[in-house]
């Protein structure tokens, strides 16, 4: 088969390496790609968003399977568009997408189908939405509706941070329309974890659990960023957990996208708070999460293609994860997620059986990779246990002697 990846991250180059090993694989294309990807994939100079371009190509290059990775064009229609023109495509459409699209229909949605989650509020008009914050009190969370490259979610731990939030969405639109519409939730306090499943309507395949650390640096301080490493699976989450997410959340999501004539095909991703009355959902997300599926792709076994082609058909895949822990670490730019210098080459790594190393932002330059981004690539491990990876990861990047011009966090993975 002729497969296409869309996309240029971490996520995409991680979908790469999966698919590369699979006996199905004729040619394997990503658009745009990146740096990293050129051992596995051609990578095509077409933009993410360039969806009339990207059916062109998949015409014109016979693909027989797209997979998008970002949430953008999924949110542009671009399943809509290769449905139309008979191309197979792993990816919601836009209907189904929304459930990332806009938080507040995820919310209403929730509610709607009795799905655990943050009690809330939605508002247009800054003055109902301080009143609201002036009567519930902080710690409180601020929502921009729309995508915000993750960017969007205020936890606002004072009533004035809340306010300030509601001025810089509402007023200030420094998210422009994706903040015009504000979410306004209840604080949850607990363990987070990821939980993905490949999804075809009513079918709900679960993946194995993770966990992305955000923040940018360690014991989870300083900014938010688009995500500083991950692990799976999870140890603290236990089955009964496991069954609940899947039977109340996932499961119920599934059905009740169909009863909202919005059927969902593709990844679900939940983002899960593990409160005192079980896990309630912090966000859904319709695509694979960036870096969790660093860490979730390497333990399939199955193949890849088959997978997807499976769950196309209705048909049950029969998932089998490996009995083993990843762990990966994002090296980034200094000063991410603020501005940071892009063009520096980047450390080489002396990888071993257990390692590996997936590229996010990095391009190729004369001689050499170079960065090209904030989040310039993953250094993971699969092994025995937590510990066994995250010693293997961090040996690794100590070796590599990484020059002040990058950064890591150095406590993912670490129990
Ligand atoms: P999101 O982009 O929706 O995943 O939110 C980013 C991060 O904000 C999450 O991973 C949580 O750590 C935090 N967050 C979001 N909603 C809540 C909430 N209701 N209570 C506590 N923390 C939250
Ligand atoms: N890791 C969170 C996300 O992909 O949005």
């Amino acid at each position: 088969m002729n497969v296409l990846v869309v996309g240029r991250g971490g996520r995409e180059h991680s979908l790469v390496k999966k698919l590369a090993e699979s006996n199905q694989l004729t040619n394997l294309y990503a658009a745009p790609g990146n740096g990293g990807m050129q051992e596995e994939a051609v990578c095509i100079d077409i933009d993410e968003m360039d969806i009339e371009g990207l059916v062109a190509y998949a015409k014109e290059a016979s693909i027989d399977l797209t997979v998008v990775g970002p949430e953008t064009p999924l949110n542009a229609g671009i399943t809509n568009r290769f449905h139309e023109e008979g191309l197979a495509v792993f990816a919601p459409t836009k209907e189904a997408a929304l459930l990332e699209g806009s938080k507040s229909y995820a919310k209403e949605f929730m509610k709607k189908y009795d799905v655990p989650t943050a009690d809330y509020a939605v508002f247009t008009n800054a003055e109902e939405a301080k009143a609201y914050i002036e009567e519930k009190g902080a710690p409180i969370v601020v929502k921009a509706d729309g995508l915000a490259a993750g960017k969007g979610v205020i936890v606002a731990m004072t009533k004035e941070e809340a306010l300030q939030a509601v001025d810089d969405m509402l007023v200030s639109k420094a998210f422009l329309n994706a903040g015009a519409t504000v979410v306004i939730e209840e604080f949850l306090a607990g363990k987070e974890f990821s939980l993905m499943a490949f999804v075809h309507e009513n079918q709900v395949f679960p993946m194995v659990t993770a966990r992305d650390h955000k923040r940018a640096f360690d014991n989870d301080q300083g900014p938010n960023t688009g995500g500083m490493g991950a692990f799976a699976p999870v140890p603290d989450v236990t089955r009964e957990h496991l069954d609940f997410s899947m039977e109340q959340i996932l499961q119920k999501t599934a059905d009740g996208m169909i009863s909202e004539d919005r059927p969902f095909t593709g990844i679900l991703y939940a983002g899960l708070i593990m409160t005192n009355a079980g896990p309630k959902v912090i966000e859904f997300n319709t695509r694979f999460g960036d870096p969790e599926t660093q860490v979730v792709l390497p333990l399939l076994k199955n193949d890849l293609i088959q997978v997807f082609t499976d769950v196309l058909n209705g048909k049950d895949p029969e998932l089998v994860w490996e009995d083993q822990s990843c762990v990966g670490l994002v090296l980034a730019s200094e000063g991410y997620p603020g501005s940071y210098e892009k063009g520096v080459a980047i450390p080489q790594f002396n990888e071993s059986a257990s390692t590996f190393i997936v590229h996010a932002g990095t391009k190729q330059a004369e001689d050499a990779l170079v960065s090209d981004g904030g989040r310039v690539l993953l250094v993971g491990s699969k092994g025995p246990s937590l510990d066994a990876c995250a010693n293997d990861v961090y040996g690794l990047l100590e070796k590599a002697n990484v020059s002040g011009d990058f950064f890591y966090r150095k406590d993912i993975g670490k129990q």
